[in-house]
């Protein structure tokens, strides 16, 4: 628990420090869960968002994308539901006055009592080594099956009270989990209370013509209030896909992990139209090749799992969250949802226009089923740039901060850097940046020693450094240094384009989808 907290505020203080993520309007103090990116952080966001487009929309022929605006009319918000149902269960203590989910605060626990269980597990196979049969050892050792059946009866427990909506029962679990304030460490807590998470606002110019509007707080209903426009003008055959990548709202109770859980965020989400009936066979596809899209990073397997929902939304018939290992534990990062025909019918029914679709093959009309991958870009920076950074010992004993930052995702693609600032040398320098910077992102350097100009590229994950010395002059080589492997290599300046473009190439990437 410390090493991880350790790990999170390096987290933190990293990302400012080297100009990936600052507060918003700090000069103010800063607002509460909603955040600024950086001259780096601007880009690999930019370049997380080009990797799902790209493996989204370019990678298959029955997607394609859109960008509809944040505003929408105020009915799509009563018939998506949200207007009734996006709410959150809220709980204040009373004595640090803090204000918590109080779904949040059951989970966390029953997560600790999967931690229990998980620490048992690896004790045993530590102990048994090869003969461990971990599948036996869950199922009979009486400590780990009491933990995963206390964490099971607490959440089933959780998931019926909030569909019942009897929040009197999620209370009365607090209390009866005695679930302490993290901050007063006091059980001194209020009645649990639904809060709506969407913002409001006014369209228009006098007060009394204004429209209540809402800020999106999601991008698929933006996709489905387009659904027929798009499907007729791109003539789309289903199965088909609308993707799209943009801004979300929410008013967050408990906004207190960085970009993990913003008030302001973007979203990168594709509605998948599919025929009745052939729901959960596409479900099954998607899960499977979102999970294929996280994995093709590199960031560890081991670092994944799927969460099947107990409690679904309101229109779900099946959904799971792909939960990531963030610093501070297993967190959703994004969430797959076989979400019914109930956004497209419910659009029909309060708009009033059909919202279907002529399949020839079956020779009917039928409004389509759909199936959503929805993911947080922001969270999906977090996921990224927290496993990026290590500390490394070197063989001197020296230590160095690196970001591993898969290629493909980082900011900056070279550092040209002219070992001395005179002799022509940065001349070179600058004339390699005018014949790469049409394919890369580059960045030039000439401050400090050679060492410590690789140092701070490594600090924001550039993978190439690129020195330019007396010899380049009589040789036109230059020496490459590898940012993961510290490999340094003599190679001729011709050859930069194909070696660089080999491993940063969103093609190369996209390959091993
Ligand atoms: N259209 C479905 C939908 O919005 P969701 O599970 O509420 O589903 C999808 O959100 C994803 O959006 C989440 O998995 C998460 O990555 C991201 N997300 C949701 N709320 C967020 C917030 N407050 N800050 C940052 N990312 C958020």
């Amino acid at each position: 628990m410390k090493n991880q907290e350790d790990q999170f505020k390096k987290v933190l203080s990293h990302a400012k420090e080297y100009g990936f993520i600052f507060q918003s309007s700090e000069i103010y103090d800063g607002l509460s869960a909603v955040y600024d990116y950086a001259q780096n952080g601007v880009e690999l966001k930019k370049n997380i968002r080009d990797y799902w487009w790209n493996a989204m929309v370019q990678m298959h022929e029955n997607i394609v994308g859109l960008d509809s605006a944040i505003f929408m009319h105020p009915t799509t918000w009563k018939a998506s539901g949200h207007v009734d149902a996006f709410n959150d269960p809220l709980i204040d203590n009373k004595d640090s006055k803090k204000r918590y989910r109080a779904d949040v605060l059951i989970e966390d626990y029953a997560e600790k009592l999967n931690i229990k269980a998980q620490k048992e597990i690896k004790k045993a196979s530590k102990r048994f080594g090869e003969a461990f049969n971990e599948e036996e050892f869950i199922t009979t050792n009486p400590r780990v099956v009491k933990y995963l059946s206390q964490k099971e009866t607490v959440l089933k427990r959780m998931a019926k009270s909030l569909e019942n909506e009897d929040l009197k029962d999620v209370k009365a679990l607090i209390e009866e989990l005695e679930i302490a304030c993290p901050v007063s460490g006091s059980k001194n807590w209020t009645d649990v209370k639904q809060f709506n998470l969407m913002f409001g606002t006014k369209l228009g110019a006098t007060a009394e013509s204004a429209m209540d509007l809402y800020l999106r707080p999601e991008t698929a209903q933006g996709i489905f209030v387009n659904f027929a426009n798009v499907q007729k003008t791109g003539r789309m055959k289903i199965p088909f896909g609308i993707a799209q990548t943009g801004k979300a709202f929410r008013n967050e109770i408990v906004a207190r992990q960085f970009i993990f859980r913003m008030r302001e965020f973007e979203q990168m989400e594709m509605q998948f139209f599919v025929r009745p009936g052939e729901e959960l066979k596409w479900y099954e596809h998607w899960k499977e090749k979102r999970l294929n899209w996280h994995l093709s990073l590199g960031l560890g397997k081991e670092n994944y799992r799927f969460h099947d929902h107990d409690k679904l939304a309101h229109y779900a018939n099946a959904a799971t969250d792909i939960e990531f290992n963030f610093p501070f534990g297993f967190k959703e990062l994004e969430g797959i949802h076989s979400r019914t025909d109930f956004d497209l019918k419910a659009h029909e029914e309060h708009s009033g226009k059909k919202l279907q679709y002529f399949d020839h093959e079956v020779n009917n009309s039928y409004v389509p089923y759909v199936i959503e991958t929805s993911i947080g870009l922001d969270r999906m920076f977090l996921a990224v740039f927290s496993n990026s950074l290590q500390n490394e010992i070197l063989e001197d004993g020296s230590e160095r901060v690196v970001m591993k930052i898969p290629s493909v995702l980082a900011p900056t693609k070279a550092a040209i850097l002219p070992l001395v600032k005179k002799d022509g040398l940065p001349e070179i320098a600058q004339s390699i940046i005018d014949d790469l910077k049409f394919d890369f992102n580059l960045s030039y350097d000439e401050k400090d020693a050679i060492g410590r100009r690789y140092r701070r590229q490594d600090a924001v994950g550039t993978p190439f450094c690129i020195t330019v010395d007396h010899d380049t002059k009589e040789d036109n080589c230059v020496t490459i240094r590898f940012r993961d492997s510290m490999e340094q290599k003599r190679v001729a300046i011709t050859d930069l384009k194909s070696i660089i473009a080999k491993e940063v190439s969103m093609s190369t990437w996209l390959h091993k989808l």
